[in-house]
């Protein structure tokens, strides 16, 4: 085997501003305010400094993560203003913005989106600054975000159109349309900090809620630009930050029993701790999207062109850190050899280097301790017997990792079964199929997976046990969240509740029915009703 010779990752960092592009070049934002209750609140308290994962050296030459900016450190007193602020602006559902036509809050989200596209400059370089994402799926990210708030929009005038009428079955007369829930607290992960934040926080508020939401650790600034759209497009108490530390700032809000929906995108550690402080379980519900070990399956006949590319973007898109990522691999012993001497050669390919940089996929990791950890879980896996397949798999130096496929991965390895959420790919032989379905079932997630394979039989026989242990199945293709209008949920610990542009409109609201009896008397006060547009739910008016 060849020996290739790689960039030394150290030089991939900047050694001064100088060698940063004039366009990525960002003054430190310092945020010393938040939107609370219709108002940007001045904050002079304890702040917490954002350091991006992109290093240059000091005096000494040691790579230091570069300062983004602060950001307030809020504490239980301010989280419990911003919870009355919400909980005064549903008002029991009668505030404004509950008992607002959807036409009207449609338009107000039409000017928000306005105002959130004069921002995506700043947005977009704070997304590759904080959480280190390239140049291009940073974009995406605001892009898909955007379409996602127009497809939302569509699809709600959709849904609004099909509840503009009355059903008459059985001797009654009703109207059924979907009304709020009450407050809602979102949480979004670091991975996908705008769009997976938005993905509920858009719905929640489209369908009537009032919300908080707190923004995640890394990935927290970016939000900033967007509060002033959010305070200038939405009435008051609608949507309220939530800045502080998560265990200082959470359980007050959840322990009020105030409120309604807890949507969180993250850990089922920390979804079970945020539930239990709920107390009143009963009246929570809970979307959330938690931890994933996807797996794919090579077949013995899998196009292996196909299932390498696959695989390639399936498990190290933006460094491996989705949740969809593909997380194990389980090869056929009659192809997992020819499998890696395709697959290690193209992982090893990758181009590292600093978000701005073209072509760069292998770009720096936001989480201080997480080279440390890949570190771990590959000495875990090597002290049991599997070693590092590719060339330079492993080498890494300060924020910047080369990822790594690990092989033969077996049970009892950390890697076997934790989420890794990085780039370290296990690779599993097996050669029988019930091994892999029986992997399924004794794990704890139940995401996704991918089949690679030409054998409709196999593929056929794999796909009716997968669907009922994960929530997609992916044939010749990596798992992935899109198209955003197709249902992205789990099984076990992966998922609570569904997301999609529908399914969560569906989710944060409730279906609410106003009928009568049939009768002639009945037809009258219903027709002077809406003829004469007395109410906002019972009504035949049409969105155009
Ligand atoms: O982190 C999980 C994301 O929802 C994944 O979305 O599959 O489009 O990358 P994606």
């Amino acid at each position: 085997m060849s020996q290739t010779t790689f960039i030394p990752l150290e030089t991939l960092f900047p050694v001064n501003a100088s060698q940063i592009p004039a366009e990525f070049q960002i003054e430190p934002v310092h945020q010393r305010e938040y939107l609370l209750n219709g108002e940007m609140r001045p904050w002079q308290g304890k702040l917490s400094d954002v350091y991006s994962p992109i290093c240059m050296p000091d005096a000494d030459g040691k790579l230091q993560r570069q300062l983004v900016g602060s950001f307030p450190v809020c504490g239980p007193e301010q989280a419990m203003e911003a919870l009355d602020a919400a909980v005064a602006a549903y008002d029991n559902g009668r505030g404004e913005w509950p008992q607002m036509s959807v036409a009207g809050r449609i338009a107000c989200m039409e000017t928000f989106v306005g105002k959130m596209l004069d921002q995506r400059k700043l947005v977009i370089s704070l997304i590759m600054w904080e959480i280190g994402k390239n140049l291009a799926d940073a974009t995406k990210e605001f892009d898909r975000t955007v379409k996602y708030i127009y497809d939302t929009i569509d699809t709600l005038k959709n849904m609004d159109r099909n509840s503009s009428r009355f059903r008459i079955e059985e001797g009654v007369i009703g109207q059924i349309r979907r009304s709020p829930l009450g407050v809602v607290l979102a949480m979004g992960p670091f991975n996908y900090p705008l769009n997976e934040t938005y993905t509920t926080l858009i719905p929640t508020i489209l369908m009537g809620n009032t919300i908080l939401f707190k923004t995640p650790k890394h990935g927290s600034l970016l939000h900033y630009p967007l509060l002033e759209a959010f305070r200038t497009s939405f009435p008051k108490g609608v949507i309220n930050s939530l800045y502080g530390r998560g265990a200082d700032v959470v359980p007050p809000v959840m322990q009020s029993g105030k409120v309604n929906v807890l949507t969180l995108i993250g850990s089922s550690r920390v979804a079970d701790e945020l539930q239990r402080h709920h107390p009143k379980l009963n009246r929570l519900r809970s979307i959330m999207s938690l931890d994933a070990k996807n797996a794919a399956i090579i077949l013995p006949d899998a196009d292996l062109d196909v299932a390498v590319k696959e695989c390639l973007l399936g498990a190290l898109s933006f460094n491996g850190q989705r949740c969809t990522a593909i997380k194990i691999i389980w090869a056929h012993r009659s192809v997992v050899d020819a499998f890696l001497n395709r697959f290690c050669p193209e992982v090893s390919k990758l181009k590292p280097g600093m978000p701005w940089v073209d072509g760069a996929q292998i770009t720096p990791l936001p989480e201080p301790g997480k080279t440390k950890y890949l570190a771990d879980i590959i000495a875990d896996a090597e002290a049991g017997g599997a070693t590092i397949q590719n060339e330079g798999g492993g080498d890494t130096v300060a924020s910047l990792f080369r990822p790594a496929v690990m092989y033969p991965v077996q049970e009892g390895m950390r890697l076997y079964r934790e989420e890794q959420f990085g780039p370290v790919i296990p690779v599993v032989a097996y050669d029988d199929e019930e091994e892999f379905i029986q992997y399924l079932i004794t794990d704890d997630h139940g995401m996704q997976a991918s089949i690679f394979g030409t054998d409709t039989d196999a593929i056929a026989r794999l796909i009716d046990p997968l669907v009922t242990l994960v929530s997609r199945v992916n044939i010749n293709a990596q798992c992935q969240r899109g198209p955003d209008t197709f249902p992205f949920t789990g099984r076990k610990d992966s998922a609570e509740g569904t997301l999609s542009v529908e399914d969560a409109l569906r989710s944060f609201s409730i279906r609410s029915a106003v009928a009568t009896k049939d009768t002639p008397a009945n037809k009258h006060i219903l027709n002077e009703i809406v003829s004469q547009h007395k109410s906002e739910f019972l009504s035949t008016n049409f969105i155009f």
